[in-house]
């Protein structure tokens, strides 16, 4: 008779920023508790996240919020096969209270403790809901920190195969939010801003990287617009806000789907993910639906929740750096500028 498989369950701990976060996964896609306790009220006060308030915050939270992935999944901490925890990219503060827990919780335990990149992270929240979605496949991961075209050829394979050169896609949405008066977080308020708006109204360029296909440039998009609510102002005419916001984030989303279908040309993709916080944007998944099925290639994209930070997503990286006998030592730190596919040794 065959021996039947133990489940493999993970504790995973995401602080890179402003969630504090916990959560136990089983197998790598199945999330038995996915806690997240959201900075997002604090930060707003200021317009945007201050890391010491962060850490701070996080140091306070982040008992309680693995106490309840624990307990969310009906296990302690002696049926965890593992501990997974974001070491970086990041603010540092917020990496250090993370990493510091998991290393005393691994150590008390005696867990095998696994250091996971952020964005490693995010491309695995797909595998969470499409239990069909193997690699390889490319992705296009999003964030308040990142904008990368990546060919992931296998688990904890990657090849960066595009970059912005300045600001990250969900920077730019952040960063007009606030010129346009609509705070923070960004993202989410353009978004719903937008569907009030005109997309064609105003035209802001859609810059495209002399000689690197691939890359992405935001910060001339973002001058633009500043420039445009400048030019209103000094004439004492009121901009339209939602316009404003439609035609900025259709000059985004514009040049992200069209890198993308162009790697899927010359990748020869059938499968394209796309990760991170503007992941959850909807005019970008509605913009990557139709030219997915214009070049028939199959979308993942996941849940809002699986979209921004969250530990549900670390739990998956973790899982499959398990299996391919990934184990941090004792001296593993925070690396804030920490790259894709570099191993902290
Ligand atoms: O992945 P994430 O939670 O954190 C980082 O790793 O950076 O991404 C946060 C970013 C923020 O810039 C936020 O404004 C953006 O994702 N974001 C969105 C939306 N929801 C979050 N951007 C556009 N549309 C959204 N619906
Ligand atoms: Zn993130």
């Amino acid at each position: 008779m065959m021996e039947e498989q133990k489940d493999v369950l993970v504790l995973a701990i995401e602080s890179s920023c402003d969630e504090t976060a916990a959560a136990v996964v089983k197998n790598g896609r199945t999330v038995l508790s996915n806690v997240i306790s959201s900075q997002i009220a604090l930060h707003t006060l200021y317009g945007g996240v201050v890391p010491e308030i962060a850490s701070r915050k996080h140091i306070e939270k982040i008992n309680q919020v693995i106490e309840a992935a624990l307990s969310e999944a009906e296990i302690t901490l002696s049926d965890v096969d593992a501990i997974g925890v974001t070491y970086g990219p990041g603010l540092v503060g917020a990496l250090l209270v993370g990493v510091a827990e998991a290393k005393a919780i691994a150590y008390a335990a005696k867990k095998p403790l696994i250091g996971v990149h952020h964005i490693e992270g995010h491309i695995a929240a797909n595998f969470i809901e499409h239990p069909e979605l193997e690699p390889p496949f490319l992705s296009l991961v999003v964030s308040g920190g990142h904008t990368h075209l990546v060919y992931v050829k296998d688990y904890g394979k990657y090849e960066i195969i595009g970059r912005t050169r300045d600001d990250a896609a969900g920077e730019a949405f952040d960063k007009v939010a606030r010129a346009i008066g609509l705070g923070y977080p960004g993202g989410p308020k353009i978004d719903k801003v937008s569907k009030e708006g005109n997309a064609q109204a105003i035209s802001f360029p859609r810059a495209h990287v002399e000689g690197a296909a691939y890359d992405f440039s935001f910060s001339g998009v973002k001058s633009a617009v500043l420039n445009y609510i400048n030019a209103c102002k000094m004439k004492g005419e009121d901009y339209n806000q939602a316009d404003v916001a439609a035609s900025f984030q259709k000059a985004v989303t514009d040049v992200l789907v069209a890198n993308a279908m162009h790697a899927v040309k010359e990748f020869k993709a059938d499968k394209f993910v796309i990760a991170g916080g503007v992941a959850a944007n909807s005019a970008l998944r509605s913009a990557m639906r139709s030219a997915c099925e214009e070049h028939e290639v199959r979308l993942y994209y996941p849940s809002l929740v699986y979209c921004t930070d969250n530990a549900a997503m670390i739990g998956v990286a973790a899982y499959y750096e398990y299996l391919a006998g990934t184990r941090h030592g004792w001296d593993l730190n925070a690396v804030p500028n920490l790259k894709l596919g570099e191993r902290y040794e």
